[in-house]
């Protein structure tokens, strides 16, 4: 393992009838808040009622920002910062999935700043300070509840960047499975292949001795794998919604990745792909990921092949160590399919006409991934892979 230091403040409240924890929450932090939802399932579904009628139990002074895109955009997040600029804002209620969230902390820190909050995102600017934000769950895949990570996209330059700081922390993330049901099946199977996304990417690095960690990352795996299964044709069962809103969180919070760093070259792809193409995340990450890890199998192939025995069950008698690697890819990939997710860009009418252009905003930063490091031609080629 390498040295590591472990941080995480946010608050996690987790279960049925969680939401009136906002009365407990919001008025240590100021009185007027402004709420940031999405495109309206929290109204269709009820949530929106519920959340108004808590903050007027604390008497909050309400502001609203409302059509937070999927791939949340920059405009939206300049939006939001004006309101919290003029109206003198005092905490932020995000209440939607990641792209809302992730909108949300996009305010917070952009609230506090003297500049453009894409010069943060773009690594040019440090932030100094944030809103205080807390946020309500609705949608079980990015972990943003309780890390500092959000992606934004700039349409006008088609650029899409993870971005994070120490102040863009959630100071509570309310978790009710009961939020989760209506989230449609497809939505709902993207969100479990991003949370094992975000698994196999941690998975995927060059430090020994990481036993536990091996174990905790497997187990997150194996426990989705058991759920998914059932939960996209039983989409109001509350113990697998638990089960999965619980996973999704565990998978990027910190708590796995303890003493060494995920590769995250297969994520940078991705989002690369929805910056030109606007696709769901996830729906990307089921194209690319099985391709990268066929590029990339030769690096340390006994992790991929301890992958394929343990998690995908691959028997590896009579075989080669690369051909139970190799077995194991193809067992993810057909999970994956088997849930309904896509497995070609071809899905998304996504052809080779610009697949220079997404490999160039790959490397914006230079050569990346920590298991390999890639350069353009290797993103081309895991590119053409994925057509
Ligand atoms: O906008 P509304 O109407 O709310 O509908 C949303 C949206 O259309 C809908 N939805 C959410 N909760 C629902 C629901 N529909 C019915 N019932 C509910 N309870 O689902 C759609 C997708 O929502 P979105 O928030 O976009 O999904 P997700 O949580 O997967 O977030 C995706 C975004 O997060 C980024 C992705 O790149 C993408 O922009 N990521 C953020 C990460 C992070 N902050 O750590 C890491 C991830 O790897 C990822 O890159
Ligand atoms: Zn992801």
């Amino acid at each position: 393992m390498e040295q590591f230091t472990f941080y995480n403040p946010t608050k996690l409240i987790f279960g049925k009838d969680q939401l009136e924890q906002l009365q407990n929450e919001i008025p240590q932090y100021g009185n007027k808040v402004l709420v940031v939802y999405g495109g309206g399932s929290i109204k269709r579904n009820g949530l929106y009622d519920k959340v108004m009628l808590e903050l007027k139990e604390i008497g909050a002074e309400v502001f609203e920002l409302s059509g937070v895109e999927p791939n949340p955009r920059l405009t939206t997040v300049h939006k939001g910062i004006d309101i919290c600029k003029t109206e003198g804002i005092e905490f932020i209620l995000a209440v939607g999935g990641g792209s809302v969230i992730d909108c949300t902390k996009a305010i917070a820190v952009g609230a506090k700043l003297d500049g453009d909050i894409w010069d943060v995102i773009t690594r040019k600017a440090t932030p100094t300070g944030a809103l205080p934000f807390g946020t309500v769950l609705t949608l079980a895949a990015t972990g943003s509840e309780m890390n500092a990570g959000s992606v934004i996209t700039n349409w006008e330059t088609n650029e899409k960047y993870g971005w994070g700081s120490p102040f863009s922390f959630p100071k509570f993330s309310i978790l009710d499975p009961v939020n989760t049901f209506t989230v449609p099946q497809d939505q709902t199977i993207y969100g479990m292949v991003d949370m094992m996304s975000h698994v196999l990417e941690q998975y995927f690095h060059n430090v020994s001795n990481t036993p536990l960690q091996d174990r905790m990352c497997e187990s997150v795996l194996q426990t989705v794998m058991e759920a998914a299964p059932k939960l996209i044709n039983d989409l109001e069962n509350y113990e697998l919604r638990e089960t999965i809103l619980y996973s999704g969180t565990i998978a990027l919070n910190g708590m796995l990745q303890m003493g060494y760093r995920g590769d995250w070259a297969t994520h940078n792809i991705e989002h690369a792909v929805s910056a030109v193409y606007d696709i769901p995340h996830a729906g990307g990450l089921a194209i690319l990921f099985p391709n990268w890890m066929r590029h990339n199998v030769d690096v340390n192939t006994s992790r991929f092949a301890q992958l394929a025995t343990r998690v995908f069950g691959v028997n590896p008698d009579g075989k080669t160590e690369k051909e139970v690697a190799l077995e194991g890819i193809d067992k993810l990939s057909a999970f994956w399919t088997s849930l309904g997710a896509p497995n070609r860009l071809a899905h998304y009418d996504i052809d080779d006409s610009r697949i220079e252009e997404m490999a160039e905003k790959t490397i914006v930063y230079g050569e990346f991934g920590n298991f390999n490091k890639l350069g353009k031609e290797d993103v081309v080629e895991i590119l053409k892979a994925s057509l």
